[in-house]
């Protein structure tokens, strides 16, 4: 069992002993059938599977995690699949993002524990990605992610539907009596039709793209349709390279630096990408120290136009974009632009220039040319002003142009139970012009901050043909959801936020360009709202909302739970036993 002439990893602290440790660790492990010289010092490789039934998105990982296996077995290292919580955007209530950061230490701590030393990380679903490499990052070793790849395009009726965008386009068409029930049914089937994430640029194939933008991934990792057998060799090729990076120590903390997120940030922008990604890369940022705030997202966004012509922002779907050239070549186009930090690392060990400089456009019209842009000026708006100090987001791409600057009553929801009851109601005193204001449905107030954010709009507007209207709250929406929707008002209502004073009737009002938003009321009378609000109630007596509800940051700083922030590195001082 000697390893004194290789190099000696973290795993050798486990499997490299000839005492009674060592002997429990390696005589347990064979009992799966592996050799001895599985035990000789070779790298181990953790496969982080978020593998679920539950989670549909991520239902083909078992598979995947094969593909890895064989590229690792091939490059000499010893692979070892774990499964970690996983968060199935579709069915999980109260809501998946309620669970991220619990799925972040889950991660965390399986790899602390355990005798690994470079992790392979599968993802997929939304919350999935933001998860594991929030954990990975929190031990700082080598770690390449691997996507599940998006779902094929829907079709429905000769034409191609996109994940959740056309939900919310059917459901709004049912209400408004252009679409009937047994329609709608029909395209259920239609729409998710392979195996894989949400195919349209929602928040699982955002945040695949983050990863590759931030040289997290091998390059075209996000694109990939899952069903592509070009997948199953990204993921053998990921298995075979983590090997050379644990062999090179390439840890996460070498490519996770302020450039990688300026890049991430840009590509966000160019894609026309989910604001949840905002949220998502914050947290990530702080878990590895890199000093990033949501004004960074403004800054960096704002000079880059929208030039990948996917939905909700456009008309095409994932399988478009890979066939179009996917990720690197909407890379190359910002670094031809100086938009790029040329010289970041990715886990390959290239820079994210020299892998995608002589990245191909294939299809002009899903990946547009700098001068014929889907959207001049893409990226997050930051909104600030007295009904939201600590900032709000809006995407522009995906809002209405007439209503970006916009002044109107509001229509006020306490929570979303109120909503619910209340926007069928005809005798709701809305009109084209109202301000839908939803409050307690950030972070503490859903809690989990849900993707409530796009309030579908009363169906006596959808039966005039209004389809859009300003809508602010501090919640989420998905990253497939379109409208004019201010999102992740800070400080949220359920501490106290000025959103929690605002009153039916009160005049609010937007400028996206002049990046205000504000409510038209006296500060004396706001001060007298203020003293009689009352905190709500914690969601749960005890388990784990509780301490949720207890720690969790405002979105401002990415949602996580306040003793998680930071990198707490992978070293474990004692023996079990
Ligand atoms: Fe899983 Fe959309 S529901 S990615």
């Amino acid at each position: 069992m000697s390893t004194e002439t290789k190099p000696k990893y973290r795993s050798a602290d486990w499997f490299g002993k000839n005492d009674k440790d060592g002997f429990g660790h390696r005589s347990w492990m064979r009992n799966q059938g592996l050799p001895g010289d599985v035990f000789d010092g070779r790298p181990v490789i953790g496969i982080c599977n978020t593998w679920s039934e539950l989670t549909p998105c991520n239902a083909h990982f078992r598979d995947l995690a094969d593909h890895v296996k064989r590229g690792v077995w091939q490059a000499g290292g010893f692979p070892v699949e774990f499964p970690v919580t996983s968060l199935g955007e579709a069915v999980m209530r109260p809501t998946a993002m309620l669970f991220r950061n619990l799925a972040s230490m889950d991660v965390e701590e399986s790899i602390r524990a355990n005798p690994i030393d470079g992790v392979v990380l599968l993802c997929g679903c939304d919350k999935t990605t933001p998860s594991l490499v929030m954990g990975a990052a929190s031990c700082d070793i080598p770690e390449l992610v691997v996507s599940g790849g998006p779902m094929l395009n829907g079709k429905y009726q000769g034409r191609e539907i996109g994940s959740g965008t056309d939900v919310w386009h059917f459901s709004e068409s049912v209400k408004a009596g252009a679409m009937s029930l047994k329609q709608f049914m029909e395209a259920e089937s239609c729409m998710s039709r392979s195996a894989g994430h949400c195919m349209t640029m929602g928040t699982a194939s955002t945040m695949a793209s983050m990863v590759e933008a931030l040289g997290l991934s091998l390059p075209e990792n996000a694109a990939i349709p899952a069903v592509d057998s070009r997948r199953s060799v990204l993921a053998h090729m990921a298995g075979r390279r983590i090997v050379e990076m644990v062999a090179g120590d390439l840890r996460i903390s070498r490519i996770l630096r302020r450039e990688a997120f300026e890049n991430a940030i840009r590509v966000n922008a160019a894609l026309g990408g989910s604001t949840n990604a905002v949220i998502h890369l914050l947290a990530i940022a702080g878990r590895v120290g890199v000093p990033l705030t949501l004004d960074d997202w403004d800054r960096l966004g704002h000079d880059c136009p929208t030039i990948v012509n996917l939905m909700p922002s456009g008309q095409y779907l994932m399988e478009d974009f890979y066939y179009a050239g996917g990720v690197p070549a909407v890379v190359r186009a910002l670094g031809e632009h100086d938009l790029l930090h040329r010289d970041a690392l990715t886990v390959n060990g290239q820079t994210i220039w020299e892998n995608c400089r002589e990245a191909p456009n294939w299809n002009p019209e899903v990946i547009r040319g700098w001068d014929r842009p889907l959207i001049e000026h893409g990226g997050i708006a930051v909104l600030r002003g007295n009904l939201a100090p600590q900032g709000a987001v809006i995407k522009p791409s995906a809002a209405s142009p007439r209503l970006m600057r916009h002044a109107g009553r509001a229509i006020v929801f306490e929570n979303i139970e109120d909503y619910k009851r209340r926007i069928e109601d005809p005798a709701l005193d809305a009109d084209e012009n109202s301000v839908l204001v939803l409050k307690n449905c950030g972070p503490k107030g859903y809690p989990g901050m849900a993707e409530v954010g796009n309030m579908g709009l009363p169906p006596k507007l959808l039966k005039r043909g209004i389809t859009d209207v300003v809508r602010i709250s501090d919640a989420r929406m998905s990253g497939t959801a379109y409208g004019t929707v201010v999102l992740h008002v800070c400080p949220e209502a359920a501490i106290g936020g000025p959103l929690a004073h605002v009153r039916e009737g009160d005049r609010v009002e937007l400028d996206v360009e002049h990046r205000r938003l504000h409510l038209d009321v006296p500060e004396e009378e706001i001060a007298r709202r203020s003293a009689v609000w009352r905190p709500l109630a914690p969601p749960m007596a005890g388990g784990y909302q509780r301490l949720y509800f207890d720690h969790v940051l405002q979105a401002d700083t990415g949602a996580d739970l306040d003793f998680l922030t930071g990198c707490r590195g992978h070293v474990v001082m004692r023996e079990s036993h």
